[in-house]
């Protein structure tokens, strides 16, 4: 047997069902905000990604699938999908539209991490992102958008943590004050830290070692957001003006100075949303604005932000009426042909019955009618019909309930709605 690759999955029915549901809302409300689905291929120049998510970040630094094609190219499989977009928003020159993108995705991300719950190398990520405005508003809307989606889900008491990283005026400054904080700590250091502070001591806020946690929770650590104010009153003007009108709009979120997410394209507003039921991996979807990464990426300069949410952490979570009503709520007819004289009679009816939206799936091979109904409810359907030369010759059909374990005897004029209100 050839298994899986390790931290892949299958999906299969009827989970697929909720995913499908999740998508199909996702896309729903997604739309309702002014916003259109973007596909942007799974394979990227590895180039991409070192420029935009950075070169110290976990994430290019040990989690990329990099491979060197048989052109001799470097390649890599998307681990993230923000810089995809901001990559074709280059390429097909959308900034000449003068307008502002709003821009969706759904589809599957890869990591090299270990695998573990809700952690996954091959995982897929529901995303939206803004490019253009760079106003608090236009922050605000995406997370109003954010709750409205899932809301929709039925989750409720989850809020944002938010926080601002500042931009690149004030960045010299925070890391400064973030290596002098070290600077008497630094023994307490490992390797990966140590290296952290050296290249990119924004990244040192990520460490997963709890000494250096420790030490980044403690008063003494420099807030960006203390700094703000004096360093670059807009982007502080921002941050007050976002929190008011999240207050306005009653999207419910706290401040985390300490947030500064794993990738180094954010600028100004960062945010993240955790759920309790994930155990370790407890971040549902994380976002921010990246006012450089366009143009970082050889565009004209245009702000961003986006947010991407763990579509298989979300599932995962799912609240019980949503995939309840997912997995039941397309309630099916079997049609089972008593004999193979009946097949093509049977096939009329259920092409008829489909017309009618009705959800029919035909038994065809089974060892008799008793078998027929066996597997009619294995497969879920909520109605068997039973169709045999009498019944086509009255112009009838036998249907059973198999929950209920009823029969009756329906007239085949009118069929459709008699089923729709057995269903
Ligand atoms: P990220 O925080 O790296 O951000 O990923 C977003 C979400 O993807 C996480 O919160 C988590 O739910 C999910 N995720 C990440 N890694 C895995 C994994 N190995 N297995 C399962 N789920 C995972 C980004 O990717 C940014 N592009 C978000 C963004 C969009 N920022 C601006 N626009």
């Amino acid at each position: 047997m050839i298994a899986s690759v390790k931290g892949t999955r299958d999906l299969l029915p009827p989970e697929t069902r909720v995913w499908n549901r999740v998508e199909a809302a996702a896309r729903e409300v997604f739309a309702l905000y002014g916003f259109d689905e973007i596909r942007t291929p799974a394979l990227e120049a590895t180039e991409l990604f070192v420029r935009s998510v950075g070169e110290s970040t976990d994430i290019v630094h040990k989690e990329m699938y990099n491979f060197t094609d048989r052109g001799g190219r470097s390649l890599t499989l998307r681990p993230e999908n923000t810089a995809g977009v901001a990559r074709a928003y280059v390429e097909h020159a959308l900034a000449q539209a003068g307008r502002p993108w709003k821009l969706y995705y759904i589809g599957q991300q890869f990591r090299y991490e270990r695998p573990q719950k809700g952690r996954y190398r091959e995982f897929r990520q529901i995303g939206a992102e803004v490019l253009g405005p760079a106003d608090a508003a236009t922050d605000a809307e995406l997370l109003v958008m954010l709750f409205d989606f899932l809301g929709r889900l039925g989750f409720t008491g989850l809020s944002v943590s938010l926080n601002s990283v500042g931009t690149e005026a004030t960045r010299p400054a925070y890391v400064e004050a973030i290596r002098s904080f070290f600077s008497s700590n630094e023994k307490t250091l490992g390797d990966d830290d140590r290296r952290r502070l050296a290249e990119n001591p924004l990244r040192v806020l990520d460490s997963k070692d709890p000494a250096v946690q420790d030490l980044v929770a403690s008063e003494n650590f420099p807030r960006m957001v203390d700094l703000l104010p004096t360093l670059d009153p807009a982007a502080d003007a921002h941050h007050r003006e976002l929190k008011a009108l999240l207050v306005a709009s009653k999207v419910p979120f706290k401040e985390n100075p300490l947030l500064v997410r794993g990738l180094d394209y954010y600028t100004r507003t960062v945010f993240e949303v955790t759920a309790a039921g994930l155990g370790a991996q407890d971040a549902i979807l994380g976002g921010g604005r990246y006012d450089k990464l366009v143009a970082d990426l050889g565009g004209p300069r245009t702000p961003g932000i986006g947010f991407a949410i763990g579509e298989d952490r979300l599932v995962d979570i799912l609240p019980e009426k949503f995939r309840k009503e997912a997995i039941e709520g397309a309630r099916r007819v079997a049609v089972i042909p008593l004999e193979r004289a009946d097949v093509g009679e049977s096939m009329t009816l259920a092409e008829s019955l489909r017309k009618d939206g009705i959800l029919v799936d035909l038994v065809t091979a089974a060892k008799g009618p008793g078998h027929g109904l066996k597997v009619a409810k294995k497969t879920g359907a909520a109605l068997a019909i039973l169709l045999g030369q009498e019944e086509r010759e009255k112009g009838i059909v036998n249907v059973k309930d198999l929950a209920r374990r009823t029969q009756e005897s329906l007239p085949r004029l009118g069929l459709a709605a008699a089923l729709r209100a057995r269903l």
